[in-house]
């Protein structure tokens, strides 16, 4: 049950934040030499290519076969890490970790040279994401990550928060986006319908290097004679893939 809210001082005008989006970030000591070698074997999955393909987009494993990093043995105990750090975020919004199952769909490195972007997306396919940087130094020099609202309704007429010449001054209750500087071995989690980009890479010198992590929500698998929650998914265990044929294989005993 939601707790109430706390009624205003009497006289003074009080706003209350209604309904936050929960951005999770935790900051992880990466070991220096985990992070070299790292850093080594995603410049030796990109190869020669340099974006994706388009110049100005950074290079991002999804799209060019480099999905599942969590199972590559310098990486596995990193997601592990994330996993754990995941989980954590799960309970915090309230989910039972008894009935609810977290799968890693997809991991994927996303390099950006200079001038390099990613445009305004969010990851449709999945239910919670996550981000774990590789470097940065919090300035946001290599590219800031920048997360819009789903909806603006503090901006009381759609689209003034981003007008030229408003009238809306930037306050906390109309800001149009959020931005977040990389830092090596930051963690961030958040909701994967949440639209993001990454700005472009400033810095000349430097490569901005960064983890991608998709997950899903699906209940646990159930007992016999048990039945999942409604709203999730049953565990992938229970599912039946259809054959090209149309068939079904045959139910387990
Ligand atoms: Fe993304």
């Amino acid at each position: 049950m939601a707790s109430p809210l706390t009624p205003p001082a009497p006289g003074a005008l009080q706003i209350q934040p209604l309904f936050p989006v929960a951005l999770g970030q935790v900051q992880l000591r990466p070991d220096p030499l985990d992070l070299a070698r790292q850093l080594q074997v995603m410049l030796a999955l990109r190869g020669e290519a340099q974006s994706n393909p388009d110049p100005g987009c950074a290079w991002t494993g999804d799209l060019n076969g480099v999905w599942q990093l969590h199972r590559h043995p310098v990486f596995a105990p990193l997601l592990a890490q994330i996993a754990g750090q995941a989980q954590a975020y799960l309970g915090q919004l309230g989910f039972d970790p008894a009935r609810v199952a977290l799968h890693i769909q997809r991991c994927w490195p996303v390099l950006g040279e200079p001038g390099q972007v990613v445009g305004r997306h969010h990851h449709p396919n999945a239910h919670l994401s996550a981000i774990y940087y590789l470097n940065g130094d919090g300035s946001g020099r290599t590219g800031v990550l920048r997360c819009w609202p789903l909806r603006q309704v503090n901006e009381l007429v759609p689209g003034l928060a981003v007008g030229h010449g408003g009238p809306l001054s930037p306050t906390a209750w109309t800001q149009p986006w959020q931005d977040v500087a990389p830092r090596a071995g930051l963690l961030l989690l958040f909701p994967a319908c949440l639209d993001h980009a990454v700005l472009a890479n400033e810095d000349e010198e430097e490569l901005r290097c960064s983890i991608a992590i998709d997950f899903a929500l699906t209940a646990a698998a159930a007992a016999p004679g048990d039945s999942p929650p409604e709203y999730l998914a049953p565990h992938p265990s229970q599912w039946s893939a259809i054959t090209e044929d149309g068939s079904l294989p045959a139910s387990p005993p």
